[in-house]
C-alpha cells in the first residue's frame, strides 16, 4: 500500500499554519534563498527540467520547458501569473494550500521569478474563496514585512519582486490560462487563440509564465531536498507528489498527498472505502472521461495511467460513484455546470452545452426520443477540437464516456420512459422544462 507523503500538507492541520512564523520554523524561504543566491537563472531552469516537474493544474506540461520558452533577450517586462482559480468540480487541492500553507506559493514564485527574470507576480484566486484570499493577502503582507517581497530580496542587488492577489468573480473559464489573463487585465474572461502562447505574448501582451499554484508550491521542496528525493516518488515520466482531491462515495473525503502512481484502489482504501459496491470513477475532475469500476481499480494515477485507460489525470480530482448513482443524472448534473460556465464565444460550445442539457434532461424525465443518444454524441463531436479553448472537450468527453460505458441506462430511459437506475432519485425530474 502506498503511504501518504506529507509535504505541502504536513502542517495544514495546525492552527496558524498560514503564518510566516510557522513557515519559517519549518525551514521556509531557505530553499529559495539558496537557489536565488547560489544558482544562475539558467541553472535554475535546468534544475526544474531535470526534476521532471509537470504542471499540477490539469495539462501536465513540463514546468522547466515552459519557463525556457520565455524570451531571454528582451527588455519588455515579464510576468508570472499563478492560477488559483480552481473551479473544476471535484478539485479542492489548491484551496487547501492557499488557505493553509500560502508561503510555499510565495517562496516558489521567488524561484520562478529569479529563473525567468520576472519582477511582477499576479495570483488569481477563485472569487468564492474569501478565506484563501484573506490568507494570501496576509501572507503577501508578511512577506513584504520580512523582506521576501519587495526590493533586493535575499540581498541580491536588483532582485525585486512584487506580488498582487487578484480575486476572480466566480467563473470556471477564468481558470483557462488565457481567460485568466484576460480577466486580470480587467476584461471578460474570454480565452484567446493559441499561438501566440502566453510565454511569448501573455499578460498585457508581454511574456508571461502561467503556472498552477501547487506546481509552484512544490518548488521550494524540490530545491531544498533535491532532484533525487523528488524522483524517488512516482515514475520516470511522472515523478513526484500530488495532492489528490478525493470525493464522492468514500468515507473520508479530502486531500490526500501521495506519490504519482498510486492506484485508484489505494486512494479508495486510504479514504476509508465505502459500504456499497462501486460502479464508476472520475479520475481527473469533472471534465475527464468517466471509468468503470471494478475495471479501473488498478489504474495508476500518473500522467499516462488514466490516459491509457481512456481518461486523464487532469487535476487529480477523483470522484467515486457507487452502484446507486444514476449515470444519466450524473451526466445531467455535470452538463448543467458546463452550460452555466460556457463563456459563449464559440458557437459549438455555447449552443452545444445548452442543447445537451435539454436532451439529457428530457431523457432523465422519461421523455427521451429515439435518436437522442446519437444527437448527443453529434453535439460532442461537433464541439471537440473546434473551439478556441478545450472547454468543448470538458463537456464533450463526459458525454462521450457516459454514453459509451453506460449506454444501457440511457437506452432504458428512452425505451421505458421512466427512471430505472437502482432506485436513485433523479435530480433532473425536479427541474422543469
Ligand atoms: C476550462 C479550463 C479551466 C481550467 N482551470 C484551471 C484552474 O482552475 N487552475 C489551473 O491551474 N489550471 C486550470 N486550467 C489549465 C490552465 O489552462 C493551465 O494549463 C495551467 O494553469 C498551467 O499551469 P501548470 O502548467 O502549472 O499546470 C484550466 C483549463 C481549462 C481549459
Amino acid at each position: 500500500m502506498t503511504e501518504p507523503v506529507k509535504v505541502l500538507t504536513e502542517f495544514v492541520h495546525e492552527d496558524e499554519s498560514w503564518t510566516i512564523d510557522r513557515y519559517l520554523r519549518a525551514g521556509g524561504y531557505e530553499a529559495a534563498r539558496k537557489a536565488c543566491t547560489e544558482m544562475q537563472p539558467e541553472e535554475i531552469i535546468d534544475f526544474v527540467k531535470r526534476s521532471g516537474l509537470r504542471g499540477r493544474g490539469g495539462a501536465g506540461f513540463p514546468t522547466g520547458l515552459k519557463w525556457s520558452f520565455v524570451p531571454k533577450d528582451t527588455d519588455r517586462p515579464k510576468f508570472l501569473a499563478l492560477n488559483g482559480d480552481e473551479s473544476e468540480p471535484g478539485t479542492f487541492k489548491d484551496r487547501l494550500v492557499m488557505e493553509r500553507w500560502p508561503h510555499s506559493i510565495i517562496e516558489g514564485a521567488l524561484i520562478a521569478c529569479r529563473a525567468v527574470g520576472i519582477s511582477t507576480v499576479y495570483l488569481y484566486i477563485r472569487g468564492e474563496m474569501p478565506l484563501g484570499y484573506r490568507r494570501l493577502v496576509g501572507a503577501v503582507k508578511e512577506a513584504y514585512d520580512r523582506g521576501f517581497l519587495g526590493k533586493n530580496i535575499f540581498g541580491i542587488d536588483g532582485f525585486d519582486v512584487d506580488m498582487t492577489i487578484h480575486r476572480g468573480a466566480g467563473a470556471y473559464i477564468c481558470g483557462e490560462e488565457t481567460g485568466m489573463l484576460s480577466s486580470i487585465e480587467g476584461g471578460r474572461g474570454y480565452p484567446k487563440l493559441k499561438p501566440p502562447f502566453p510565454a511569448v505574448s501573455g499578460l498585457f501582451g508581454m511574456p508571461t509564465v502561467v503556472n498552477n499554484v501547487v506546481t509552484i508550491a512544490y518548488l521550494p521542496y524540490i530545491f531544498g531536498r533535491g532532484i533525487e528525493w523528488w524522483r524517488s516518488f512516482g515514475t520516470e515520466k511522472s515523478p513526484g507528489l500530488m495532492p489528490y482531491s478525493v470525493s464522492g462515495h468514500v468515507e473520508r473525503r479530502g486531500v490526500y498527498e501521495l506519490p504519482l502512481g498510486v492506484t485508484l484502489r489505494e486512494l479508495f482504501e486510504l479514504a476509508g472505502g465505502w459500504s456499497r459496491p462501486m460502479k464508476a470513477v472520475i479520475p481527473g475532475g469533472s471534465s475527464s472521461k468517466v471509468l468503470r469500476l471494478p475495471d479501473a481499480w488498478d489504474v495508476p494515477m500518473t500522467f499516462e495511467g488514466p490516459m491509457e485507460a481512456g481518461s486523464m489525470l487532469g487535476s487529480a480530482a477523483v470522484v467515486f460513484m457507487d452502484e446507486t448513482v444514476c449515470m444519466v443524472d450524473a451526466l445531467y448534473n455535470l452538463l448543467r455546470f458546463y452550460e452555466h460556465e460556457s463563456c459563449g464565444q464559440c458557437t459549438p460550445c455555447r449552443e452545444g452545452t445548452g442543447w445537451s442539457v435539454k436532451i439529457v434532461r428530457r431523457i432523465a424525465q422519461g421523455k427521451g426520443r429515439p435518436g437522442d443518444i446519437e444527437t448527443l454524441l453529434g453535439i460532442a463531436d461537433q464541439a471537440i477540437g473546434k473551439t478556441i479553448c478545450v472547454f468543448a472537450e470538458a463537456f464533450g468527453w463526459p458525454i462521450q464516456s457516459y454514453v459509451a460505458l453506460f449506454r444501457d441506462e440511457f437506452e432504458a430511459y428512452i425505451r421505458k420512459g421512466a427512471h430505472v437506475a437502482h432506485g436513485a432519485q433523479p435530480q433532473a425530474a425536479a427541474h422543469a422544462g
